[in-house]
């Protein structure tokens, strides 16, 4: 283990249950910590998943900033030396047949990109310019509870900071497929929110080859009516194997059956680009590219993802250069957009507190608008609560400036693990617990949360 520089201790909201709370996250995480890095779940996850590991390293830097960077450290060097950070990089102890699809899949080591260890060669949201800027913060006393290490923080800051820029310039020039200045996903793992009803009509379009060719290990621990359907899986091996078969290779998009650009991975980048120009400005270098990336990501979206009409951001399919119309979370994410004029900032704030979202759960926010169609309260992204997305939630309404809303949904989420424990997702209507058990990132950013009562968040950067 490494060494604790400090924290350990529950600040904040220390009432007796805030002091359990904190105590079960912690060892939550110290139980899924396997020496070097924190599985999502020792049973359905039992790799370090990408964006996984970037939240994860949040709820470290609350205990045990030196654990953060050892956390990060070995995320970071998984990187390909194309700049993209794959979504899983496997644990060699772990055996082929205890996740699909695995390390034999996916053949990173026979690609002249991928790094020593054996990866997957697809990418999830880019959360780690705030997870390393926040372990950084950590380090040195500025953003967490810890007060030294500061030289070690430092010199963290200093070695991750080149292996970011490489990754955002993966995303930014590699992954502008549609030339519009918007990073593209080839895959629905990339969105994070795997199996959204967003993704629905671009993956009723994919030849389905692989179907019959395959075992599906993930409702081996959770109950199929709580994971994507079948039909839904083999388009994922579909796609998967295409993308692999292509050789990873992003110029050879044009031939693939499922190409997007989504508003939460861009929101997401566009913070994270704010987060780099904060770390450049702690290591004394010049944070203005990333400023002006930033706006960039914000112009962008707004030409390309923002439907006026219906005053949310949505994916577009740029195989069609459709707009993809379900209402999902995702399109509520531009709030973390510091610059959004008043009228996209009100009329997507009157979007999450409708019935659809923080107006009509009992344990918001629902990850599909519980008044769509599409709603489905048990069953993976397609309507479930999710502390993540909580999490960027409430960072994106402290943007936006309403603190008290940021607290509602913070509120929620712990209301979740609290009487459900800590849960991969909830069911918004009754706050049941779905999906693994002992998640990580739900215990991660839990700890955030007790930590950082949100009126008192570090200011944001840029
Ligand atoms: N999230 C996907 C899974 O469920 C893949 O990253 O396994």
């Amino acid at each position: 283990m490494a060494q604790q520089e400090d924290g350990g201790a529950p600040p904040g909201r220390a009432s007796t249950a805030g002091a359990r709370l904190w105590r079960a996250a912690a060892d939550t995480l110290e139980a899924n910590w396997v020496g070097v890095a924190t599985v999502p779940s020792a049973t359905q996850y039992p790799h370090q998943w990408s964006w996984d590991s970037a939240f994860i390293s949040i709820g470290w830097s609350v205990l045990d900033p030196a654990r953060a960077r050892v956390e990060l450290e070995s995320l970071l060097a998984g990187q390909w030396s194309d700049g993209r950070l794959p979504h899983i990089q496997f644990n060699p102890a772990v055996p082929e047949q205890a996740y699909f699809p695995g390390p034999s899949f996916w053949a990173s080591k026979a690609h002249p990109d991928g790094p020593a260890v054996a990866t997957s060669g697809l990418v999830q949201p880019p959360v780690h310019a705030r997870a390393v800027l926040t372990a950084v913060q950590a380090g040195l006393g500025t953003g967490g509870t810890g007060r030294t290490g500061s030289k070690a923080a430092l010199d963290f800051g200093r070695a991750a900071y080149p292996r970011l820029l490489a990754w955002h310039r993966y995303l930014r020039q590699r992954r502008d497929l549609g030339g519009d200045g918007l990073v593209a996903l080839v895959h629905p793992w990339e969105s994070g929110l795997d199996n959204s009803p967003v993704w629905d009509a671009p993956l009723a379009a994919v030849s389905r080859p692989g179907a019959a060719a395959f075992t599906r290990r993930d409702t081996l621990h959770v109950g199929a009516a709580e994971r994507p359907t079948d039909r839904d899986y083999a388009a994922y091996v579909s796609l998967a194997t295409a993308y692999r078969d292509s050789g990873y290779d992003d110029r050879a998009a044009g031939g693939l059956e499922f190409v997007v650009a989504d508003p939460l991975v861009n929101a997401v980048l566009l913070d994270a680009e704010l987060c780099l120009a904060r770390l450049a400005e702690l290591l004394g270098l010049d944070p203005s590219g990333h400023s002006r990336a930033a706006h960039e990501l914000h112009e962008a979206m707004l030409a390309g993802l923002y439907d006026a009409d219906r005053g949310i951001f949505c994916a577009r399919d740029l195989r069609t250069g459709r707009l993809l119309p379900a209402a999902t979370l995702a399109g509520l994410l531009p709030l973390l957009d510091p610059w959004l004029s008043e009228e996209v900032r009100i009329r997507l704030l009157e979007r999450l507190v409708s019935p659809g979202f923080l107006g009509g759960a009992r344990f918001p926010v629902p990850s599909t608008a519980m008044d769509s169609p599409d709603f489905d309260r048990r069953r993976y992204w397609r309507g479930p609560t999710w502390i993540c997305t909580n999490w960027l939630l409430a960072l994106a309404a402290g943007t936006a400036g309403r603190g008290e809303l940021a607290e509602r949904i913070v509120r929620s989420g712990l209301d979740l693990v609290g009487g459900a424990g800590f849960r991969e997702y909830f069911d918004p209507v009754d706050g049941t617990g779905l999906g693994a058990h002992e998640f990580s990132w739900s215990a991660a950013l839990t700890l955030d949360w007790l930590a950082h009562p949100v009126g008192a968040r570090p200011p944001r950067p840029g």
